[in-house]
């Protein structure tokens, strides 16, 4: 296998992801894709399945593509079309299983390659640009930002994480100040240090401000 199925997986993810306002842009998974690499190196985990993995990690994403994402259909095309053996897409689509956030459902991944994918993908929900993905999936989705009567839930399983309507401020709650301690790769751990210390005086700068503290 060579440069040329990373090339076009990355054209691929390109088109697919054009029109997404939802905070799960081309950029997001460029950066998972050189994030997951990273910590891939660091960890001595296979490069051509943790890159192959990153690149498709979300084209049957639920949200995006309900219609393929149990089968994952738009993956295993694109792998077949480019002669990727079956054992090998079905490491890959176990990968894609694992990797994504389902509360108190979610996985720690069999193989350290999930886990590096998994790590580059949560690293990419928090710091700077995991608020700008926040706010970005809540307005995209009708959420509001912030009501003080709207408690966060901070201990639910997948189906109640998928179906329930909170605000944009709780999911910090909800989620993104519980991935810091859910890293799997000491890589992860050590870069998801700054990026949660961030987000967390950014969230209190933020309710100061609500509260007329400042
Ligand atoms: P994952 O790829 O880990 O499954 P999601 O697809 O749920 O994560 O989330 C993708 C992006 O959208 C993340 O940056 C996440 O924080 C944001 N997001 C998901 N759900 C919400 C929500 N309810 N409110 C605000 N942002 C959200
Ligand atoms: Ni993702």
């Amino acid at each position: 296998m060579d440069k040329t199925i990373i090339n076009d997986a990355l054209e691929f993810v390109r088109n697919t992801f054009n029109d997404d306002y939802s905070g799960h842009d081309y950029f997001h998974t460029l950066r998972v894709y050189k994030m997951s690499t990273r910590i891939a190196e660091q960890e001595n985990a296979n490069l051509i399945i943790v890159q192959l993995a990153a690149l498709l990690h979300d084209v049957d994403d639920i949200k995006l593509s309900p219609e393929t994402h149990v089968n994952k259909g738009r993956a295993v095309d694109f792998l077949r079309k480019h002669g990727v053996s079956e054992a090998m897409i079905k490491t890959i689509c176990n990968i894609i299983g694992e990797v994504s956030f389902k509360g108190t459902d979610s996985v720690t991944p069999e193989t350290i390659e999930g886990r590096c994918v998994q790590d580059a993908d949560r690293l990419d929900a928090i710091g700077a640009i995991g608020i700008a993905r926040a706010f970005a999936y809540g307005g995209n989705h009708n959420r509001i930002i912030h009501d003080p009567e709207i408690k966060p839930d901070v201990n639910m399983d997948a189906d109640k994480y998928q179906s329930h309507i909170s605000t944009t401020i709780n999911h910090f709650y909800e989620k993104l100040f519980q991935l810091k301690d859910l890293m799997n790769t000491d890589t992860a751990k050590k870069i998801s240090e700054q990026r949660d210390d961030y987000m967390r005086t950014y969230i209190s700068e933020f309710l100061d401000e609500w509260d007329g503290i400042r």
